[in-house]
């Protein structure tokens, strides 16, 4: 890359060339947010893929959300910036090991969070995200037992919602998790005004201090709509910078982590892609997201339910 090059000018000049959209999600860097022509959450960018006439969408996020673009809009060209970028949670549960979890639990309605690969929503019933996961549930019928995979602590926060126990499978999102309690506890009584924002990523004692719990771009909307002008925002620090131009007059404090030598809650994969990235996956259009038709079909399906219950 010729370092004279002004990046932006052309990513936006081969966006053009190309037909090409770029999609990221709440949790990139400042920059990614700013070139793209659509920020969303998971639920927003699934809806927003499925629609778009483009013929190249570059996915700035983590691989199973370029995955889940490929799987709604198979005949466009889907992009990531790096295929390393991918996310523990849809790492935590390998599609083998699910299949048997599932057989172990026969008669089950199968619901999976939207972050997990093609194969294992290839073994689900209906996909969620956190926007829509309350409703989702609330919509199965009560006598129907559900296995719910594979974050546990979104699992037992929707079991706390609706009153309905699931199986669980033993996930986690290594962000949400290293939140610390001691120290928000702390912030709290420092910031006796601010509230408390957590993602139900987030572990129960967490949890249970918020003052609002929901999804990223829950989240964004409550900050927004609050008539308070101070918060701890418990998900990836991404997001603030929606929060921030939204509400240029309110406070927004990352929540900290456990371990303070690492001094941020950023997720590392996500946090792979970077503005070089694009340019070049745009310029050499790669890498690309393949996925196989016999898997895309099945994958399809619960994606599709999804989508048919949020609408
Ligand atoms: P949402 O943006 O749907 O809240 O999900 C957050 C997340 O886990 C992204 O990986």
């Amino acid at each position: 890359i010729d370092k004279n090059m002004n990046l932006v000018d052309e990513i936006n000049r081969l966006k053009k060339e190309k037909n090409a959209i770029i999609m990221a999600h709440y949790y990139q860097v400042n920059q990614i947010q700013d070139i793209a022509d659509f920020v969303g959450d998971s639920l927003a960018l699934a809806q927003q893929s499925a629609k778009t006439d483009a013929d190249i969408i570059l996915l700035a996020g983590v691989l199973f959300m370029g995955e889940t673009a490929k799987i709604l809009s198979p005949d466009k060209k889907v992009l990531v910036p790096d295929l390393n970028a991918g996310c523990s949670l849809a790492d935590s549960c390998p599609a083998p090991e699910f299949a048997e979890f599932i057989a172990k639990n026969p008669g089950h309605t199968v619901v999976t969070y939207v972050n997990t690969t093609a194969a294992v929503k290839a073994l689900s019933d209906i996909v969620v995200t956190s926007t829509n996961a309350v409703h989702i549930i609330n919509s199965i019928p009560e006598d129907q037992p559900i296995i719910f995979g594979p974050d546990r602590n979104l699992g037992n926060y929707l079991q706390s919602i609706s009153g309905r126990k699931m199986v669980l499978w033993d996930g986690a999102c290594h962000v949400h998790e290293k939140f610390s309690v001691e120290k928000i506890v702390d912030l709290k009584k420092e910031h006796q005004d601010a509230l408390l924002l957590a993602h139900p990523e987030c572990k129960k004692p967490l949890l249970v201090m918020a003052d609002f719990i929901g999804s990223t771009a829950a989240l964004l909307n409550y900050s927004k709509n609050s008539d308070k002008s101070k918060f701890i925002v418990a998900t990836e620090s991404g997001i603030i910078h929606q929060m921030q131009k939204a509400s240029p007059d309110k406070a927004f404090i990352p929540a900290p982590p456990m371990d303070s030598t690492c001094g941020c809650n950023d997720c590392e994969f996500m946090k792979l892609n970077t503005l070089e990235k694009i340019y070049l996956a745009l310029k050499n259009e790669l890498p690309e997201i393949n996925i196989e038709e016999e898997l895309r079909l099945k994958a399809i399906k619960p994606i599709n339910k999804m989508l048919e219950i949020s609408a």
